[in-house]
């Protein structure tokens, strides 16, 4: 047979092969150096790319086509329809001048963990469906769990986000001042208003958890904080003891390590004592801040952990680990298990193993390998290689707030708090609201240097130079910096300040 007819017999072998079958592997392999040549270009030039789009809603999908395809794409025109489509109708979250929330965590070694995850595409729902999914994540949880100085009396399990795990802790929370809820439910039942505390300044991820356990958005009590946004454990204590007289039944504080608008720190050591006499469950929402505990000059951001009953940390948001990884900590996990466990029957011949079962910890069953990134990026980078970029996220956010502090038309809303800045422009406020017209927070006005101060966040935004966030701190929008992103330096974070007073001075 001549060679060209076998070679395309062959190649008609391989096409039918793949109608059923799998990308025939040359092809793959040709596939992927494509693919990590454009993650590579990506990266690189990801500094030239707008931050945000400033397109309007619908503007992607009119671009894309309303029927899935009947018959499979090449993968270069899928890849060409990403250049050309979803990469220009994005917030690139890891672009340099990314200065929203809590900025992000992608760096290359977290980007190899996530390409290497994504063969391996396993179950870790028992340990049996994968040995090492299931014991790599036990010790990564012990490693975080080490590097933020949390005693061995606390395990760990990991879930996609903070407002899971809190959902969790209150689960366990609720059953132990309800017990047998997890059997009878709170209906019909001869119980007393269950109620959680926390502050004003508080994720609202702790309203969802009371939603998802039928405890009531409105039982989430939210106590006022001080000059620094924390927590005042007077007025908390007062409102737990006042409630208790008017017959309901506290069940859990949350305090917060790093609040989601300015990071302030509630006086957890205070807060600890407190649940400890008032015999209450304490969650420490550190999904924030916990990250920073590792950093050896913020140790005291651990006041009070010893005492808690259950603590959220993010690496997420400060251990480099790329979207989604957020490690619920429970003193003795047990308690955890007893309230999620449950074997059915398919599932028992997968789960004899003294060995952790993670689907035990939480109500998903299906669970990916999300420890293989943290462990990559964690061996990549070792301790030092975190800390020393955490530190350099302080240091750049105490120099935006003395550029802050020193341009008068411009004040610091709150201390900067590890990598976040709140300021607000009181330069140039439009001429106050006349007389008998509305005031500040009424329906149909805007405070002027409210408005002001939303529009250079808007302007900058849609401006796609730059993105960052504004918030309210009592009463008053304010905008908001939060640093992150190893690509910012102190060039990137100058030139993002230049903008705020360019746009500043236009208004
Ligand atoms: C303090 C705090 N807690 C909880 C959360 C919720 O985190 P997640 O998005 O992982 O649910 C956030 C989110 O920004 C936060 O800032």
């Amino acid at each position: 047979m001549r060679a060209d007819t076998m070679q395309q017999q062959q190649q008609e072998s391989q096409s039918k092969l793949s109608q059923f079958g799998d990308t025939p592997s040359e092809e793959f392999r040709k596939q992927l150096h494509e693919l990590a040549d454009w993650i590579t270009d990506f990266r690189e030039q990801i500094g030239g790319l707008c931050v945000a789009p400033n397109d309007t809603p619908g503007a992607i999908r009119e671009q894309l086509p309303r029927r899935a395809p009947e018959e499979g794409e090449p993968f270069e025109k899928i890849l060409s329809d990403v250049d050309h489509i979803i990469v220009p109708g994005m917030v690139h979250w890891s672009h340099p001048m990314f200065l929203g929330y809590f900025g992000w965590t992608s760096t290359a070694p977290g980007i190899l963990g996530e390409i290497l995850t994504a063969p391996l595409n396993v179950n870790a729902m028992t340990w049996r469906t994968c040995p090492a999914a299931t014991e790599l994540e036990t010790v990564v949880i012990d490693w975080l769990r080490q590097w933020v100085g949390l005693s061995d009396e606390f395990g760990g399990v990991i879930y996609d986000t903070a407002s899971v795990g809190i959902m969790h802790a209150l689960a366990v929370a609720r059953e132990e001042a309800a017990p047998a809820t997890r059997k009878l439910g709170l209906t019909n039942r001869d119980l007393p208003q269950l109620r959680i505390y926390t502050s004003d300044q508080a994720h609202s991820s702790a309203e969802k958890a009371a939603i998802a356990l039928g405890l009531g958005e409105q039982n989430v009590v939210r106590t006022q904080t001080d000059g620094q946004f924390r927590i005042d454990v007077n007025a908390l204590g007062q409102k737990i003891a006042e409630d208790r007289r008017n017959g309901f039944q506290p069940i859990a504080v949350i305090a917060t390590v790093g609040t989601t608008s300015t990071a302030s720190v509630d006086p957890v050591g205070d807060i600890s004592n407190l649940c400890r006499e008032a015999k209450i469950w304490l969650h420490i929402d550190a999904a924030y801040g916990g990250g920073f505990a590792m950093v050896p000059e913020y140790g005291w951001l651990r006041k009070g952990w010893e005492l808690a009953d259950s603590i959220v940390i993010n690496p997420h948001k400060t251990v480099f680990v790329p979207l989604d990884f957020s490690v619920l900590y429970v003193r003795d996990l047990e308690r955890l298990r007893r309230v999620f466990t449950l074997v059915p029957e398919y599932l028992r011949g997968d789960t004899v193993e003294a060995e952790k079962n993670y689907m035990d910890y939480g109500i998903q069953l299906g669970r990916r390998f999300r420890a293989l990134k943290a462990w990559v990026i964690w061996r990549s980078l070792g301790r030092g290689g975190v800390v020393a970029r955490l530190r350099e996220q302080i240091r750049l956010a105490n120099l935006l707030a003395d550029w802050i502090r020193s341009d008068d038309r411009f004040e610091l809303s709150a201390q900067p708090s590890m990598g976040v800045v709140c300021f607000r422009f009181t330069g140039a406020a439009a001429p106050p609201p006349r007389a008998g017209t509305a005031a500040r927070g009424s329906a149909d006005s805007i405070d002027p240097t409210d408005a002001i101060n939303s529009d250079i966040v808007e302007r900058i935004n849609s401006s796609g130079r730059a993105y960052l966030t504004q918030t309210k701190l009592r009463g008053e929008t304010v905008m908001r910096i939060g640093l992150g992103n190893v690509l910012t330096t102190e060039e990137h974070l100058r030139n993002g300040w230049e903008i705020v007073q360019e746009t500043a001075s236009k208004l």
